[in-house]
């Protein structure tokens, strides 16, 4: 009797109370159990009312354990969140990266504005007046040719009102130099194309950041001076630069651009084809042509430009040997720059 009464006030909240109740009330060792050894100690006129009894506590022993069972397996169902393992580590973000030519792009203009110069952009899709004419190109001139242009539509007069996809930045330089006096120090970050089969080493759309200083006094010094600090700041102490006389119709003298390859410190590797240098930007001092050409005086200003290839730079600063791998948008190449 007292034991039923204390299976009917028993209550369970977790599964410790319920293994508790099982042993006390329902497994061979508990207090149930033990009443059935001693029934054999009763006397045999009383044993079948015992035996009676028995049966009934132990019919509500097990009555109420199935009882307890199923409410905790309710209760867990009701509540969720106590189903969630604080302890798991947890399941990182899934994050996009910056694109390398992005993450280049963005160093190089840190670089340059460090230095003093601001960031202009202009149209992907030009005339020839600010794409070649502007820039001293000569209606026939050869260097037209050089740069595989894409015509949009060629113009019934002039050839300058030729309307063409852009194949440098400079035309930035010229729409800048129209609109402002100098002193004038600037960088042109842009998409530029050319008419060129793609390849490892070329793309029709690529990315070019070029760079105009005018001012008074502005010399071939000036020049060299902060390509030679760009080249330090973007591949590193040890680099050096070198200057080869080259020819573009827009700077007087000219000259192209090499840096140490970073890749074999200037030992020779397949990427500089075992010169120790790869080539990374064309240069020269603004010709005087340009200059009046945009209406500032040749006479009072002097100046320096730039141009080089985002593409190059990437591949050069990475160890990346094929430009395709740029617009292939591989996931398992584009990871690689997590956090870069
Ligand atoms: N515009 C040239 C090119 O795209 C690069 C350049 C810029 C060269 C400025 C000299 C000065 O090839």
């Amino acid at each position: 009797k007292e034991l039923i009464s204390e299976i009917d006030q028993t209550s369970i909240a977790n599964k410790e109370q319920l293994e508790a109740y099982r042993m006390r009330f329902i497994s061979k060792k508990g207090a149930v159990s033990e009443l059935f050894d001693e029934l054999k100690n009763v006397a045999p006129e009383n044993r079948r009312a015992m035996g009676q009894e028995l049966n009934t506590l132990k019919n509500r022993a097990q009555e109420r354990f199935q009882e307890f069972t199923e409410q905790l397996e309710n209760s867990a169902d009701e509540k969720p969140e106590m189903l969630i393992d604080l302890t798991l580590p947890v399941v990182p973000n899934l994050q996009g990266s910056l694109h390398p030519l992005t993450i280049v792009r963005r160093r190089i203009i840190e670089i340059f504005e460090r230095m003093g110069f601001n960031v202009s952009y202009g149209p992907e899709i030009e005339t020839d007046w600010y794409n070649f004419s502007a820039l001293n190109f000569a209606d026939n001139h050869p260097a037209r040719e050089m740069q595989d242009t894409f015509f949009i539509s060629k113009s019934k007069g002039e050839v300058k009102d030729d309307v063409l996809l852009r194949t440098h930045t400079s035309n930035v330089q010229v729409r800048l130099m129209e609109r402002q006096k100098p002193p004038l120090r600037s960088i042109m970050p842009g998409r530029v194309f050319r008419n060129e089969a793609i390849s490892a080493r070329a793309h029709c759309v690529f990315h070019q950041v070029e760079g105009l200083y005018i001012d008074k006094n502005v010399s071939f010094k000036d020049l060299k001076d902060t390509l030679y600090h760009f080249a330090k700041e973007m591949f590193g102490k040890d680099s050096k630069i070198r200057l080869r006389p080259s020819y573009f119709p827009f700077t007087e003298p000219s000259a192209e651009i090499d840096v140490t390859c970073f890749i074999c410190k200037g030992k020779g590797c397949n990427i500089c084809k075992h010169t120790g240098w790869v080539e990374i930007a064309g240069s020269g001092m603004v010709d005087p042509n340009v200059l009046e050409n945009c209406g500032i005086d040749s006479q009072e200003y002097t100046g320096f430009a730039f141009g080089m290839g985002i593409e190059r730079i990437t591949m050069l600063r990475y160890g990346i040997n094929d430009l395709r791998l740029f617009t292939e948008n591989d996931v398992r190449f584009l990871r690689q720059f997590e956090g870069a």
